[in-house]
Parts: C-alpha cells; structure tokens; sequence
C-alpha cells in the first residue's frame, strides 16, 4: 500500500530495511495483546493436536503489521510461508497452481484478499472447506467437472477494508484478528528496538516524540527513525537526542500529531472550501487531487481515530479539534 512517506522517497534501502526489521516470533511483535493472546493459542492447540491452524484473517490500517503477523504465524507453526495477493492472481488457474504445489501445512499468504475476482474466490471456497479443488473441464455436453484433493493448508488473508471482502469468503475463515492503532509506549518500544537493530542511541524522550507523530502506525515509526536517524549522522554527532529528533521532525513536516502536509491540505480544504462539511468523500479527494480510495484507506481511519473527522450520512464534518488544532476559532 502506498503511503505518503513512500511517495517522497522510499530507496530501495528503506524496503530492504523494513523487511529486515520484522520480528519473526510471536514474543517479539510488539503491542495487539488481544490478538497475539488468542493466535498463541490457537496455535499452540493446532500444535498439539498435529493439525494444520484455521484460516485466518487479519484486517486493519495500513503499516500495522498484518504482512509482519502472518509471516510469525508460519514460523511458529514451523511451516513454509507462500505469499501473493488479490490482484497477482488473474484467474483460477493461478490459483489451482498455487494451491496444488504447496506443501502439507503450508501457510499461504493472501494480501489483499478483498481484490480477489469472484471467479477466483469461488475455488477458494472448496479449498478452505475441504482441501480441494473442483475443475470444469471440457464444453457444452462434454463438460465434467473433476474433483482434486489439496493438501491441508492454512489461509491468512490480509486486507485493510474488511468490508469489501464477500460474506462467503469472510466466513469461511476461522480465526479474524482485527489490528489496532498502537499507543505511544508500544511504538516507542518498535522505535528502540528498531534503533537497536539499526545500531543508533536514542534518547528515550527522542523514541516518545517519534511514537507521537508515527500515527499509531509501527511502519511510520520505523520510517520517521530512519530519516531522523539521517538527521543525526549529518547534523550532529550520530545519537538521536530529544532536541535533535524534534528538530528534525518539523524538518520532515510532521506535526505533533503526525499529521502531514496531506492531512493539512485535506482538514483546510473541508474548513475553507465546504465550511467543515458535511461533504462527500469524493468531492473531497477532487478537490484535493487524491483518490478516493487513498483518502478512505490511508488518511481518514487515523483521523476519525483520533476524533479529528466524523462520518455521517450526509457526509464528513471536521470537528472543533480540527480548529484547536489549526489554531482557529471554533465557528458556532
Ligand atoms: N508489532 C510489531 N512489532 C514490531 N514491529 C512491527 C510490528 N508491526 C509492524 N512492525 C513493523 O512495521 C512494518 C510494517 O508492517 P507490515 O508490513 O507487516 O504491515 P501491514 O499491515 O502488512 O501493512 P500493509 O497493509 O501496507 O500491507 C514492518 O517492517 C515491521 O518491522
Ligand atoms: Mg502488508
């Protein structure tokens, strides 16, 4: 998924760094306590019983880890991961291929599930509920269907619209973890044991006011430490002391809250343009030159999060934090 950080200058260094930076056991991923509680022991329980684990679904944001999660879930189940995604996969022959070349207990990774054709999503179903695959083959009066067996396998799927997915596919899952905004303590935690990885110091209150502006997101965090980490080595002496980090923080244009020039262009554009709403969605990224799509997956969930943004019927309305924010008078 893009992301507004990516767009302005991801190097080929940040996306092997962000793999790198991925905690591979259950132990090591930070924060979702709910989540990681409930996955222990589903795979613990598999375990025991020598069965492959259910389906599982993970939905949530953007950058909190769902891509992180299901390659842990592999590693704890001791099995192989096999990765793709909704749209990589164009038609059910692709999908039969990759379904009869895993291996026993395989995991298969399944990003973007909520783009998968209908077409593609109908020879999931046997697959997820049986371990097989029924094939059409032949025309007209020739055409018969036949019926291969599949290895038992686990299905993660990720998505960050759950809604979009078809009920069908949604309940054939056993297991649907939804992921939440981090607090600042948890991604502190991410931004240190991030720095210890890439080898920096940082001051603890440096770590605090990096977890602030990451928008309760692991993979902003991750990012806002590189790029601070840049400042260090070039403007000071290397270690990332508070002053420093905040110094280059409003370099980066992220403000206290983690908003951004997007998040600014956005919030003023419903303030000048349509009063604080209620304005549609879609009048609001043509306005600004977004997508829609972006807007309603990237920007808005972070902003309704933080009571910034509410949705009605008649569209969203800015609220009175907006202007607090912004320094405005709240209009009566
Ligand atoms: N709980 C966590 N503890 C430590 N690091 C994490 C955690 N969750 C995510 N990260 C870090 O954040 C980065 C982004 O996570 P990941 O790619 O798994 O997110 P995602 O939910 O799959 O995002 P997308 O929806 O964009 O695919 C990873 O590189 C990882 O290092
Ligand atoms: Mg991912």
């Amino acid at each position: 998924m893009e992301e507004r950080l990516v767009s302005s200058g991801a190097s080929s260094e940040d996306v092997s760094l962000e793999y790198s930076l991925r905690p591979q056991l259950l132990r090591d991923y930070i924060g979702q306590d709910k989540v990681k509680e409930n996955l222990k022991v589903f795979i613990e329980a598999a375990k025991m019983r020598g069965e492959t684990l259910d389906h599982v679904l993970l939905y949530g944001p953007p950058g909190l880890g769902k891509t992180t999660l299901a390659a842990i879930i592999a590693n704890e189940m001791g099995v192989q991961l096999r990765t793709t995604s909704g749209p990589a996969i164009e038609r059910p022959g692709d999908l039969a291929a990759i379904l009869t070349s895993l291996e026993p207990g395989d995991v298969l990774f399944i990003d973007e599930i909520h783009r998968l054709h209908r077409s593609i999503e109908e020879v999931l179903y046997p697959a997820m509920e049986d371990y097989c695959l029924d094939i059409v083959i032949g025309k007209g009066e020739a055409a018969r269907s036949i019926r291969i067996d599949l290895p038992p396998f686990t299905l993660v799927g990720a998505t960050t619209r759950a809604g979009a997915l078809s009920a069908p596919l949604r309940d054939r899952f056993g297991v649907l973890s939804r992921l939440e905004y981090y607090g600042p303590e948890q991604l502190a935690q991410i931004v240190k044991r991030t720095a210890d990885i890439l080898g920096v110091e940082i001051e603890e209150a440096a770590a605090f006011e990096i977890a602030r502006r990451s928008r309760g997101t692991p993979r902003i965090a991750n990012r806002l430490l590189r790029r601070v980490r840049d400042f260090a080595q070039v403007k000071g002496d290397g270690m990332i002391a508070y002053a420093l980090g905040v110094e280059a923080l409003e370099s980066l244009q992220v403000d206290r809250l983690g908003l951004d020039h997007i998040d600014h262009k956005l919030l003023r554009a419903m303030i000048e343009k349509f009063r604080g709403g209620p304005v549609g969605i879609d009048t609001i990224a043509a306005t600004i030159g977004e997508e829609a799509q972006t807007i309603e997956d990237v920007y808005e969930p972070y902003l309704l999060q933080i009571g910034f943004l509410q949705r009605t019927p008649r569209g969203r309305i800015v609220t009175h934090r907006v202007y607090e924010h912004f320094g405005m008078e709240v209009p009566k």
